[in-house]
């Protein structure tokens, strides 16, 4: 059943839901104010790195299902599903700015077809505002036109985006009639995902809840480990034994340096937010973001204890910058908090990343030094710290930091050797969890 679509919004989700739907075959139309993304888009080129986006979006264009346009009246005509995946980006108090998502509204009155569609979110909304959604529209419409909401809200994690569309544990479709549920379960239908039908307002919420639980899981692995590294005990071995009962399961138990990103930490806020408006102090997500807080200053905290005559003046080198590996998104990623706190020290910084450098320019102190490659990073450096788990650092034989550095002080800050392998080299290792390898 091939449907036209409209999708708003080409960030992320936008970009990643428009093409994986052209991809199962419907006519999608991706739809955004900024007309040099749109121009490069149309160019075949990807505003975003996902590894396999790209290609996605040539074979889609090529076959005519894919296009991507600035003009509302092309996008809407005739459209069966509006996709909104705009932006809902954090307020000072951590709410969700709603402001995209209404101005979207008010584009759908203005040039939705007299037939109706419905209308589904897919950007993080706080519970409830789909409703208001509806209400925006109906409330800005000057014809009678039949428009349902549903919430359909999206788990994909960046840097395996396309893989996760298709291999999904559970598409959430939170609608009011049976009809509207239908229709986006029969678009969704080629993924293969099984798909789990509720309410509006819970489909809200298990986007939420899951996003914090995971949120939750990464920060109570994370003061375990450090209970571990001041009793000797090994985080991996605890995380491994803990996850193989089924009941906890083994997956985002991984101690680090803390979670970053656009979703984790907006979204634990929003729902500390959501819980205030209901008058409930949510104690524990406070917990799990304070924890957060304190895990990314975790490597300047080794650094100042273990490299002689404090940090003042000595080169620090940063291997990563991304968040996360397979992605250039530098957003709340631990770097920023690292990099301002080892400036604020004193510290020169050289940093370098696969491909996030470009981005990060644009978030860290202005003294950053660039390098081209890790090695150049690492050359005369008196400390190392590795806040992405690029693999690229990982298959790193640890002989460069012996042979590039000042001093071999390494802190890594994601776990990337096992202490086995490190025990062979001649390096003073420190890492989240497990005891230091001096
Ligand atoms: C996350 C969720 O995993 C997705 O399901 C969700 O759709 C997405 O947010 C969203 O709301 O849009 P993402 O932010 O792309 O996806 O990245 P994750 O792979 O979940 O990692 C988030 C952060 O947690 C990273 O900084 C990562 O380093 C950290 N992490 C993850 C850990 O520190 N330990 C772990 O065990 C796992």
């Amino acid at each position: 059943m091939k449907k036209k679509i409209a999708v708003i919004g080409t960030g992320y989700v936008g970009l990643v839901t428009g093409v994986a739907l052209s991809d199962i075959g419907h006519q999608v139309y991706c739809l955004d104010v900024d007309p040099n993304k749109i121009d490069k888009l149309n160019q075949g080129i990807s505003p975003i790195y996902e590894p396999g986006l790209e290609d996605l979006i040539h074979k889609n264009m090529y076959a005519d299902r894919l296009h991507f346009t600035t003009e509302h009246s092309m996008a809407f005509k005739d459209a069966d599903a509006i996709y909104i995946a705009v932006g809902t980006p954090e307020r000072a108090d951590g709410s969700a700015n709603l402001d995209f998502v209404q101005q979207v509204a008010k584009d759908i009155a203005a040039n939705v077809s007299d037939r109706g569609a419905v209308v589904v979110t897919k950007s993080t909304v706080p519970v409830g505002t789909n409703k208001l959604v509806k209400h925006w529209i109906t409330d800005a419409l000057d014809r009678d036109v039949q428009i349902e909401v549903v919430s359909n809200p999206e788990f994909l994690r960046e840097g395996s985006a396309v893989y996760d569309t298709y291999h999904g544990d559970r598409i959430v479709i939170g609608a009011e009639t049976e009809a509207a549920a239908d229709l986006i379960e029969a678009i969704n239908k080629p993924f293969g995902v099984p798909v789990f039908r509720t309410d509006i307002e819970s489909a809200e919420m298990i986007k939420y809840a899951s996003n914090a639980f995971l949120a939750a899981k990464i920060s109570f692995i994370n003061e375990i480990g450090t209970i571990c590294g001041k009793l000797g005990a090994n985080i991996e071995d605890v995380a491994k034994g803990m996850g193989m009962d089924k009941r906890i399961g083994d997956k985002f138990l991984n101690a680090g340096i803390g979670y970053g990103g656009s979703c984790f930490p907006k979204d634990t806020k929003a729902l500390v937010q959501i819980a205030g408006d209901v008058n409930h102090t949510f104690d524990l997500l406070e917990s799990v973001i304070n924890v957060n807080n304190k895990q990314q200053q975790i490597p300047v905290d080794i650094a100042q204890m273990v490299v002689r005559g404090g940090l003042a003046g000595k080169k620090v080198a940063m291997l990563g910058l991304a968040f996360k590996p397979n992605t250039d998104d530098m957003r709340e990623s631990a770097s920023i908090v690292l990099a301002q706190k080892l400036t604020e020290l004193g510290a020169n910084i050289s940093a370098y990343d696969p491909i996030a450098i470009e981005n990060a320019k644009r978030l860290l102190p202005e003294t950053v030094h660039y390098a081209a490659n890790t090695e150049e990073a690492l050359q005369d450096a008196d400390v190392a710290i590795i806040v992405t788990e690029w693999d690229e650092f990982k298959d790193l034989p640890l002989t460069v930091f012996e042979k590039q550095m000042k001093q071999p002080i390494v802190i890594d800050g994601r776990n990337c050797y096992p202490l086995s392998y490190v025990e062979t080299a001649n390096i003073d290792y420190h890492s989240i969890g497990r005891p230091s390898v001096i």
